[in-house]
């Protein structure tokens, strides 16, 4: 039987949509209330098992190398003012026992190429895929522990999806299910007529290693990217992947809007400002 040791968090992208902000910071370092959206999932990869987290970043980016290190002026300060809570926050970034490796992918090429540069980490392993602008949350198991427990079940590759409005189909790779939840049919932006579900794919993945082979034969496509959903369609020739439907909350923190509601959902349920933020809300519905 095989476990899933390795997440790969591809966050080497442009980050164009939500300019001006990205311009010089990178997305993956917009804070949802008093986090970076990278150490959200980080921690989803911890809570679902995973041991090895393999960013692919940028040069552009050293920052988020850098939150998950060490900060030893930072803490020398703290620890000499005796601010344990805070020393505590700056030093626990990454979760206790976590290995972050990180890789570089040098030019933006697409969401396919970002999890390719990773193989040479990960080699003959299965592991799973988050997208750090997607913010997942659940009260009991995440997407990616999700992802995790089918596999340790089925030992194939899964997608995890969410159900979203019909009409909203056409903004979203969907997939078709037969009745054994194995993945039939995976349609990028389909019209409503076209659409053979409204199970759309969220940002979790978990792969076999066959997906490298995939990748390496994928040529460029939409955009002039290499596209991770054309080698996901080549994989499905060959072997069963799943779909697993993720029934919590999920926010694309990569869109201006999505971003806000995700920070009002965070902030309203933090559990120190919480109740204060709340508050400060509906004083100011009143004008
Ligand atoms: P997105 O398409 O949401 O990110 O990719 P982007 O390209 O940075 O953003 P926009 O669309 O221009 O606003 C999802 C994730 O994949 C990473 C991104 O950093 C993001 O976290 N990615 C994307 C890469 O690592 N490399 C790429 O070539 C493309």
């Amino acid at each position: 039987m095989m476990s899933v040791n390795f997440a790969v968090i591809p966050a080497a992208g442009l980050g164009t949509r939500f300019l001006p902000a990205t311009k010089a910071m990178p997305k993956e370092m917009l804070t949802l209330v008093d986090k970076p959206l990278i150490q959200y999932v980080v921690e989803e990869a911890y809570e679902a098992g995973i041991d090895t987290v393999v960013l692919v970043t940028h040069a552009a980016k050293p920052s988020l190398e850098n939150h998950f290190d060490r900060q030893f002026e930072l803490e020398t300060e703290l620890e000499l003012k005796n601010k344990l809570t805070l020393l505590g926050l700056a030093r626990n970034t990454l979760p206790q026992g976590m290995k972050l490796v990180s890789v570089r992918q040098g030019k933006a090429l697409g969401l396919g190429h970002a999890v390719a540069c990773a193989a040479p980490v990960v080699q003959d392993n299965s592991f799973a895929v988050l997208l750090p602008d997607v913010i997942c949350y659940h009260r009991q198991r995440n997407a990616t522990a999700q992802l995790v427990a089918d596999f340790a079940h089925h030992q194939v590759s899964s997608i995890a999806l969410q159900a979203v409005e019909p009409s909203a189909v056409t903004k979203y790779g969907i997939a078709g299910l037969n009745h054994n939840s194995e993945i039939t049919q995976l349609i990028e932006k389909p019209n409503i007529e076209q659409a053979p579900s409204n199970l759309a794919v969220l940002g979790r993945y978990l792969f076999t290693p066959s997906i490298f082979a995939e990748l390496a034969q994928t040529q460029r496509g939409v955009g002039g990217e290499i596209q991770l959903t054309d080698a996901m369609h080549a994989l499905l020739n060959k072997e069963t992947m799943r779909g697993v439907v993720f029934d919590g909350e999920v926010h694309d923190c990569g869109d201006k809007l999505g971003y806000l509601a995700a920070t009002l959902t965070f902030a309203k349920r933090h559990p120190e400002l919480g109740e204060a933020f709340s508050q400060l809300i509906s004083s100011m519905n009143k004008y």
